[in-house]
């Protein structure tokens, strides 16, 4: 109760990414109140359920089957890296950046880009001496990114923006990406490039190292799962209702991060009695209030997809 009481409490802003700001000063995520609210808005258009449909119809199944496909004779297959591979792609049609080239060196370098912006996110949390280094390298990667990849996709954009407004073309032509939809509404934004960068730069690497997190944990729990229920596997793809409760166990079980951390903005409280001076900052342990037995039951700590859903909570936590 007391950590849903500290993420619904608008006076707690978003601290989990200040050491990061190299990347993450203005991007969604850590913005607060009106302007967090005007950007979502926006990006929030691209999110519609149509958009997922055909992702999960269209785009997903074939992206999956090729990707598999050309894997399937190499030894060892890492699950942690064809989901990288997947991922990559989702990501870069999410966020609005091109491929130029298609090649599988290509792929390889914006893999290696997605891991070293993905430093960015985790940067308040590294404990050893190498904090300069790793800031040194977040910065050649932003600009690696900048110049091989987020200018051209920015320019050929703004040539189609620019095409709609004309009313040569009509917006539904457009690519559906964050990138495109921001350029539509700069007029409202106001975005300067540097904001823009970050912004598709976060797109970025937030889809795809969540996602990779998340399905490489899923595919754990659920052949493990199997394994001692005996279901085949073949059963358990025929319940796709079931497929989703296994999901949704595993990200309970594992959220992409472990904890989410607030800072109060203004003088607050939480309905558990505890007053916050402005400033002071809020750990809420995920993991924790994710296996809590009163809201999830006694074998919260176990990955059970048939277990009652809490009233009134989240299945995924
Ligand atoms: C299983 C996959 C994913 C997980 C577990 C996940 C998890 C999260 C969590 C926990 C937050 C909130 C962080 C906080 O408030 O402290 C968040 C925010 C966000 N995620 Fe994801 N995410 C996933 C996939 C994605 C994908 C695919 C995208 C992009 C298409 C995405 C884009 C974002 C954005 C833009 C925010 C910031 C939202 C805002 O502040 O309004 N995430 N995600």
């Amino acid at each position: 109760n007391d950590c849903e009481a500290a993420l619904k409490n608008n006076d707690l802003r978003q601290s989990l990414y200040d050491a990061g700001s190299i990347l993450m000063e203005k991007v969604l995520v850590n913005l607060h109140g009106e302007e967090h609210k005007s950007r979502r808005t926006i990006e929030g258009l691209l999110f519609r359920r149509s958009f997922f449909r055909l992702y999960e119809a269209e785009i997903l199944p074939p992206l999956i089957e090729a990707t598999l496909a050309r894997l399937i004779d190499s030894d060892p297959n890492d699950l942690k890296d064809i989901s990288y591979r997947i991922m990559l792609h989702v990501s870069l049609s999410f966020s609005g950046i091109d491929r130029l080239l298609g090649t599988d060196e290509e792929s390889e370098e914006l893999n290696q880009l997605l891991i070293r912006l993905g430093q960015a996110a985790t940067l308040g949390q590294h404990t050893g001496d190498e904090h300069d280094r790793l800031v040194a390298n977040i910065e050649s990667a932003i600009n690696e990114f900048e110049v091989s990849y987020f200018g051209p996709s920015r320019a050929r954009r703004e040539l189609l923006v620019a095409r709609v407004k004309a009313g040569e073309m009509s917006e539904q032509e457009l690519p559906r990406d964050v990138l495109t939809l921001l350029l539509l509404h700069q007029d409202k934004l106001n975005l300067s490039h540097r904001v823009l960068l970050k912004e598709i730069a976060f797109y970025y690497l937030a889809s795809a190292h969540t996602s990779v997190h998340s399905l490489t944990h899923c595919m754990y729990e659920i052949f493990s799962w199997l394994n001692v229920t005996g279901m085949p596997v073949a059963e358990l793809l025929k319940d796709q209702l079931l497929l989703q409760r296994c999901v949704h166990e595993s990200v309970r079980l594992h959220p992409s991060s472990p904890e989410a951390w607030r800072v109060a903005d203004v003088d607050t409280a939480i309905p558990n009695g505890c007053n916050l001076k402005a400033g002071t900052a809020v750990v809420i342990d995920l993991i924790t209030a994710n296996r809590q037995p009163e809201v999830f039951g006694e074998d919260a700590n176990k990955f059970n997809p048939n277990r009652a859903r809490p009233s009134a909570r989240n299945p995924t936590g």
